[in-house]
């Protein structure tokens, strides 16, 4: 991903992290302000992003033509759409429905603080998105301690790249996560980025006793 020099990255990172503590009602814990300083968010975001356009709908905001806004976009603490109709894009944006994001960040950080994740820890998460929160694990927990399940071929092999090139090491798996996954368990912890109404019994057998399953509970299944 290229860098931006006038956009200083530094400053955007430490706004992001007080709209962050803002949200949280205090601040960042410590390990995850170093993890977000470290793994900048707009690396993991593809060139097309999907804004809300003012009506309910998306529209589509390029880096390349648009990088001022791309770039805000990257360090607001919002969600960002990053693919739409499971990455058959509609001749009118009129018709996108968002199919992938990068979750909001301060719901990342709730996330991730409520996880409790402790050095040697192995964790799998759920629905690997963008694949910065499971580069912010990795950047706490080290090579070998983090596994991500993401459902759509595309968004999985774009997630491993952006990883890649930011020098982490996570498992990325094209799978369907509600079957969690079966290589280096047990876990002692399980995050889902994606809602579900019932708890998968895989996550329940794949997470060691005393273990913690950690997911969004809401909206009809989406695993
Ligand atoms: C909110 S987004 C992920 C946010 C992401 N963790 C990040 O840091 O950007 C949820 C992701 O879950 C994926 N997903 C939906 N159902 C899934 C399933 N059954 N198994 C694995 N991934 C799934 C979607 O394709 C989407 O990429």
């Amino acid at each position: 991903m290229t860098d931006y020099p006038h956009h200083p990255e530094q400053a955007a990172v430490r706004g992001l992290l007080g709209a962050v503590g803002e949200a949280l009602g205090g601040p960042v814990p410590r390990e995850w302000r170093e993890a977000i300083t470290a793994v900048p968010r707009h690396r993991f975001l593809p060139e097309r992003i999907w804004l809300d356009d003012g009506h309910g709908g998306y529209e589509p905001c390029d880096l390349p033509t648009d990088h001022d806004r791309w770039f805000d976009s990257a360090y607001a603490d919002l969600p960002v759409v990053t693919q739409v109709n499971d990455g058959e894009e509609p001749p009118d944006p009129a018709g996108a429905w968002p199919s992938s994001s990068a979750s909001a960040p301060s719901i990342v950080v709730r996330m991730l603080r409520d996880l409790d994740v402790r050095p040697g820890m192995r964790v799998l998460e759920i629905g690997t998105g963008t694949g910065w929160n499971a580069a912010l694990l990795a950047h706490r927990l080290g090579p070998g301690h983090v596994a991500s399940v993401e459902i759509d071929a595309r968004v999985a092999r774009q997630a491993q790249a952006a990883l890649n090139a930011a020098g982490l090491t996570v498992d990325v798996v094209c799978g369907d996560g509600s079957l969690g996954w079966h290589r280096r368990l047990p876990y002692d912890r399980i995050i889902s980025t994606c809602s579900v109404r019932r708890i998968p019994w895989a996550w329940i057998e794949q997470t060691r006793p005393g273990g913690i399953v950690l997911t969004p509970w809401d909206n009809p299944m989406l695993c």
